[in-house]
């Protein structure tokens, strides 16, 4: 199954490289040290050291403080990251090898692991209400998240990506924390369909070498080169080409790596900009606190344009992360425009709004859900929610439309654990709270249990919302015998708390 964004990493278990075997296979960007960047013998060290683990809270669901005091209860300790105190969700830095992924409140949606630099474009993006945002290669999609929450949660997000076992992890990530104003395809990011119509804003997290990432992909050591980069780069320049088509004069770009391969970085952007002509500008990177290098202008014998210095190269030994670029690119007012996109219209029965009506009665939900949210049927499984004004466009075909959260092919129906998290605060009838841990996490490993009288008191038999402390954890059976029977699902979004 999925992961969940970073909960489980690392990703390989392969010891650290030792320092010579480091230095061997980035030695082409020796040449680097002294003129963008400093310290060698810091950046080869820094890369044999396993890298903390990162968190952001979930808005609306946790703040900074919430999950701190969370975290401190388990005795770990965790502090703020301060160059991200702008980013959506407050992100904190916890021990290296932390497991977020096998704790109650991760698989209840109010926190998400994603890598520090990681985090660092969303920021960038400059994100406002109402912005229409692209995400080229968005799986498994922290950013996605990050991009979706700074909206609000409102509007249109699209995500895509091309590797289908990906979108499933990114929609798993999209469903616990309760995101529903995207729709996710899956296209070659190359060939993105003009007919999604112009963005506002579009991230281009492009596939890349990943050599930023060797603190947690040892292994990677043994696969670096400037063949690989290069071989990379023709994908990375096609995907950068359509996304300033989709772009809307004014609007703005963001192409990032996470790796240090000028073959994927400046190079890829300064061909961009070349071939544009001054219809697309580079904006000057920069964030408060973190310590940034520029972009490099020259490399192995070309010299690039002195504007380029105003990319962002992240190294990993100036504040103890993984390594990442970023250039910010803005659209020029006058440039051409793609066409507006024409609307893909919700398919929704009139039986379909009295499942609605008759979940929203089972949980006592005040406003009814069809009212809320952009209630409609994708799949005869059952139904999806969105945001009242998500608006995907008729192409590409969406792989999925917001968030599936009632099943109404089986007897009976069942609200969805997505849909549980989504909804479970506003229910105020068949909610059961389990606060004691042992009860909580007997229902997340899918055991029986016999809920207190007092526990049940609100609830008839039937299917449950199951809360912890007030945070809604997925759906029960309350049998008539007064047992509680889990539907945890066996695997949720990379969480491993059921284990
Ligand atoms: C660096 S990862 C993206 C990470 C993601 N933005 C996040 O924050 O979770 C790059 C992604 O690009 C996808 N990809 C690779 N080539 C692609 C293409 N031609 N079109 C669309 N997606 C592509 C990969 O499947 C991968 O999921």
């Amino acid at each position: 199954m999925a992961l969940g964004g970073d909960a489980d990493r690392p990703e390989t278990t392969a010891p650290p490289a030792g320092a010579a075997s480091l230095a061997h296979a980035l030695a082409r960007y020796r040449p680097l040290f002294d003129e963008v960047v400093d310290d060698w013998d810091a950046f080869i060290d820094s890369l044999r050291r396993p890298l903390a683990t990162c968190l952001w809270a979930r808005p609306g669901r946790a703040d900074g403080g919430t999950l701190q005091a969370l975290l401190a209860e388990q005795g770990v300790p965790s502090s703020p990251v301060p160059w991200l105190a702008d980013a959506p969700g407050t992100a904190l830095a916890l021990p290296p090898g932390f497991k977020a992924g096998q704790h109650w409140w991760y698989c209840a949606g109010l926190a998400h692991a994603q890598e520090a630099v990681s985090q660092l474009p969303v920021l960038l993006l400059d994100l406002a209400p109402g912005h229409r945002v692209l995400d080229l290669c968005a799986a498994p999609g922290g950013k996605t998240a990050q991009v979706a929450l700074s909206l609000g949660n409102r509007g249109t997000v699209l995500a895509n990506d091309f590797a289908m076992d990906r979108i499933a992890a990114l929609q798993g990530n999209l469903d616990r924390l309760g995101v529903v104003n995207v729709t996710t395809t899956r296209w070659d990011g190359g060939n993105y369909p003009v007919g999604a119509g112009p963005f506002d804003r579009i991230l281009v997290d492009a596939p890349c070498s990943s050599e930023g990432t060797l603190r947690r992909n040892p292994g990677l050591v043994t696969k670096l080169g400037a063949e690989r980069s290069t071989r990379m780069a023709g994908r990375q320049r096609a995907l950068l080409r359509k996304a300033v088509k989709l772009c809307r004069p004014g609007g703005r770009i963001l192409y990032s790596t996470c790796t240090f391969a000028p073959e994927e970085n400046e190079l890829v952007v300064a061909d961009v900009l070349a071939e544009q002509d001054g219809r697309l500008r580079l904006l000057p990177a920069h964030v408060p606190g973190l310590l940034s290098g520029p972009g490099v202008t020259r490399w192995q014998g070309r010299a690039l344009p002195d504007v380029l210095a105003g990319c962002l190269r992240v190294w990993p030994h100036a504040n103890d992360t993984g390594g990442f670029f970023i250039a910010v690119l803005e659209k020029d007012g006058a440039a051409s425009c793609v066409p507006e996109a024409e609307p893909l219209h919700p398919a929704l029965e009139p039986a379909d709004v009295d499942w609605c009506r008759a979940l929203g009665e089972h949980y006592g939900i005040p406003e009814p859900l069809e009212i809320q949210f952009r209630v409609h049927r994708q799949t005869r499984r059952g139904l999806h929610l969105a945001a009242p004004d998500h608006a995907p466009p008729v192409a590409p075909r969406p792989e999925g439309s917001g968030l599936f959260f009632h099943r109404t092919n089986i007897r009976p129906p069942k609200l969805t654990t997505a849909g549980a998290l989504l909804l479970g605060r506003q229910a105020t009838r068949q909610v059961l709270d389990l606060d004691a841990p042992d009860a909580r996490d007997a229902y997340l490993r899918r055991q029986t249990l016999t809920p207190t009288v007092a526990q049940r008191a609100s609830c008839r038999p039937g299917q449950v919302i199951v809360r912890h402390r007030g945070h809604p954890l997925g759906v029960a059976v309350l049998h008539r015998s007064g047992e509680l029977e889990s539907l945890f699902p066996r695997k949720w979004s990379g969480c491993t708390a059921a284990g």
